[in-house]
């Protein structure tokens, strides 16, 4: 059994999953046919949106009264031949009621000595909405530390731009460099206890690039493999849908494994290569140009 996150496009989607969050603490519900605790969902309804479906879920199974929703992204569950698809969403609920009549009898805050109903599937979906939270844009106040992860990254990883030592910029200069992709772009950064890793896409200045976003993204290697670039991505993807921004591109070098396979997962694909486009450890590296179009799309 397999289980993904991906981006939010229209595809054919069976349930939705609500991590759900009152008063600081994950709420559980209990099926009355079980003895498990499992986080709120179910099925969407013929005819309903995945937002109305986790609307009336996390009603009905909580007697939520008064709360937001955010869309995650969908996760994918494959087990043998088949392959189910869901929207994840995150709750912060203000307000609850008594809890409605339905199959749901219990509703309570995470206990670690729960047992869960799914337990291959759900720890993993709340790990993500729980990665989903650690994301914020960046701001001002972010200058020192997104200074260190620049520092970090040109020690840690011979994928991006800079060699060790070589950065000369200031905090200062980091912090005009913030200023400025809040004025032309959008900056998301992991914020794990310290940043961990971003992703910034700057749009073209002039009216015929406006629609043009360039990607660059960089994550330290202690937080690789949980998602964080596919959540960053969806963010991105989110903003760009918002802001009009219909071609989305970035390089890679082609021997960024790691990088070439998220991108293509995440949809861009190839468009050419840049033959020698790097000079590292005294060798001519290869890049990919990749590009991905956006379509705007109604829920
Ligand atoms: C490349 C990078 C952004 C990936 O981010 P990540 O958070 O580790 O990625 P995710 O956990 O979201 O994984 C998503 C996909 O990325 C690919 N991927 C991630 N780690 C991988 C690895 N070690 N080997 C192969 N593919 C990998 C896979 O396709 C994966 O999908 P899967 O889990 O279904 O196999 C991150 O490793 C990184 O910042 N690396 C160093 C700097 C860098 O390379 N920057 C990009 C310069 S262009």
């Amino acid at each position: 059994m397999k289980i993904n996150i991906h981006e939010m496009i229209k595809r054919p989607l069976k349930y939705v999953v609500i991590a759900a969050m009152y008063k600081d603490e994950w709420l559980m519900v209990k099926h009355r046919d079980r003895t498990t605790y499992e986080i709120p969902g179910g099925h969407i309804e013929t005819g309903e949106t995945p937002l109305q479906a986790a609307e009336r879920e996390l009603y009905e199974e909580t007697g939520a009264l008064s709360f937001e929703l955010i869309a995650v992204g969908d996760y994918s569950v494959e087990r043998d031949d088949a392959c189910n698809y869901g929207r994840l969403f995150y709750a912060k609920i203000d307000e609850m009621g008594p809890l409605p009549e339905s199959e749901i009898i219990d509703v309570k805050t995470i206990q670690p000595e729960f047992k869960w109903t799914y337990e291959k599937i759900q720890p993993i979906l709340l790990q993500y909405v729980k990665n989903h939270l650690a994301i914020r844009e960046i701001e001002l106040r972010d200058d020192q530390e997104l200074y260190d992860l620049f520092h970090h990254l040109d020690q840690e990883t011979k994928f991006m731009m800079y060699e060790k030592n070589e950065r000369q910029t200031t905090v200062e200069q980091v912090r005009h460099r913030i200023e400025m992709i809040q004025k032309t772009g959008v900056m998301y950064v992991v914020d794990d206890n310290e940043l961990g890793g971003f992703i910034m896409m700057n749009r073209g200045s002039c009216n015929r690039i406006r629609h043009v976003g360039y990607i660059v993204i960089g994550m330290k290697m202690s937080l690789a493999g949980q998602k964080f670039g596919t959540l960053l991505f969806n963010r991105i993807f989110n903003y760009a849908k918002l802001n009009h921004l219909h071609r989305l591109e970035l390089t890679v070098m082609t021997h960024n494994l790691s990088g070439v396979s998220l991108y293509k997962k995440m949809g861009f694909q190839i468009e050419g290569i840049k033959k020698d486009a790097m000079l590292i450890d005294g060798e001519y590296i290869d890049e990919y140009h990749m590009s991905k179009l956006i379509e705007v799309e109604s829920e």
